[in-house]
């Protein structure tokens, strides 16, 4: 079987692990170039691993003849315009999160994908591929809880990691807390309960970093969501978990709930002792999302060679990216904001 041949651009924390993947553990998929505007990080992955091509412009990337498709992991203001160059040269494409910090943007990447329809265009939302998530999608769909009505989402970033995103966001603008890290959530939500958002309520602040107020963002917020057909979502995020990485997801339905990741352990182990029950904490997402990162970059992968599209759909990322936005509006207005699709 031929192999998919793949360029990636951006090679930073998920990038990274995005290459691995794409270079080692994919059959039928080859990494055969790599880019970033740092040379020695393309040097770096080129000598470990054997990359046969390099490139810190993204345009000389795509200008390579051998490339099928380009997954994009560079920095979330990148991700529109990086996208529809790849699609105009007739690339299938892979984008992480969020599609696009502004609304404008992310609708004029779904006119780009639907202009190319025979392209596989997929969107890094990878909790769809982490196993607890597909389990309580499938128990939801069984009937397993009776019809969600109530959405409860935790995204937590460690508390160790605050000083490097203070030090990334005072150069950067990654859209804030809600389009950064709730955007999981919101997408998991439309994905469970099968409804638009209608109506938003977000607040937040900065509780341990005043740093937060200094550029705009809040450390820990929250957003009220109703959605459509008057279910409830109810959005926490927040940078300053001092236990660890904790994510977390509560459905409510009319029969029942379901719970994912409501202790977000390392694994099975139970320490005891003169301290007291102790579990430790995953450090971060790429530890706990190491199976879905990979899986969803199998899917890719074989949806190019299967010639079929991916479920997730460009359409996701737009209307997340809508309520990402309407929150980050009603937190900085202190209004409800209607989310206008
Ligand atoms: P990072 O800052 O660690 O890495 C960014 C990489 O892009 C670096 O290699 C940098 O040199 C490169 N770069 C920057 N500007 C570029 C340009 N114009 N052209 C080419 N390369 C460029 O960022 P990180 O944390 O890896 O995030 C990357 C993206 O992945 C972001 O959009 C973020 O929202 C998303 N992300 C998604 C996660 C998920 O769970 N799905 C988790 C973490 C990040």
């Amino acid at each position: 079987m031929k192999k998919v041949k793949v360029g990636i651009v951006g090679l930073g924390r998920l990038g990274r692990k995005h290459a691995g993947n794409l270079a080692f553990r994919i059959p039928h998929c080859e990494l055969t170039a790599v880019c970033s505007v740092v040379e020695e990080e393309v040097q770096e992955v080129m000598d470990a691993w054997n990359i046969p091509y390099g490139y810190t412009k993204y345009e000389d990337m795509l200008a390579n003849p051998e490339l099928d498709a380009i997954f994009i992991a560079s920095p979330s203001n990148f991700h529109c315009e990086q996208i529809k160059q790849a699609l105009s040269l007739g690339f299938h494409v892979f984008s992480e999160k969020p599609l696009g910090l502004y609304v404008e943007e992310a609708l004029d990447v779904e006119t780009a994908v639907k202009a190319h329809p025979d392209q596989v265009f997929m969107l890094g939302f990878m909790r769809r591929y982490d196993r607890s998530y597909m389990a309580a999608k499938e128990k939801i769909e069984a009937g397993i809880i009776g019809k969600p009505f109530l959405i409860r989402c935790y995204g937590l970033d460690p508390a160790s990691k605050m000083d490097s995103f203070l030090t990334f966001a005072r150069a950067n603008y990654s859209g804030g807390l809600f389009l950064d890290m709730s955007i999981h959530d919101f997408d998991l939500a439309r994905w469970y309960l099968g409804e638009e958002a209608k109506e938003v309520w977000a607040i937040g602040g900065s509780y341990a970093r005043p740093e937060f107020d200094e550029i705009e963002d809040a450390e820990t917020g929250a957003a009220m969501v109703r959605f459509e057909n008057n279910a409830i979502g109810i959005f926490v995020a927040g940078r300053n978990c001092a236990h660890g990485y904790h994510i977390e997801t509560e459905i409510i339905g009319t029969k029942g709930t379901l719970r994912i990741g409501t202790v977000p352990e390392r694994n099975q182990v139970v320490i005891m002792k003169d301290e007291g029950v102790i579990q430790e904490c995953v450090d971060g997402f790429l530890e706990r999302f190491e199976q879905a990162y990979l899986s969803e970059t199998e899917e890719f992968i074989n949806c190019i060679l299967d010639k079929r599209k991916p479920a997730i759909t460009v359409k996701d990322g737009v209307q997340s990216t809508i309520l990402g936005y309407s929150c980050k509006k009603s937190f900085e207005t202190g209004r409800l904001i209607q989310v206008k699709t």
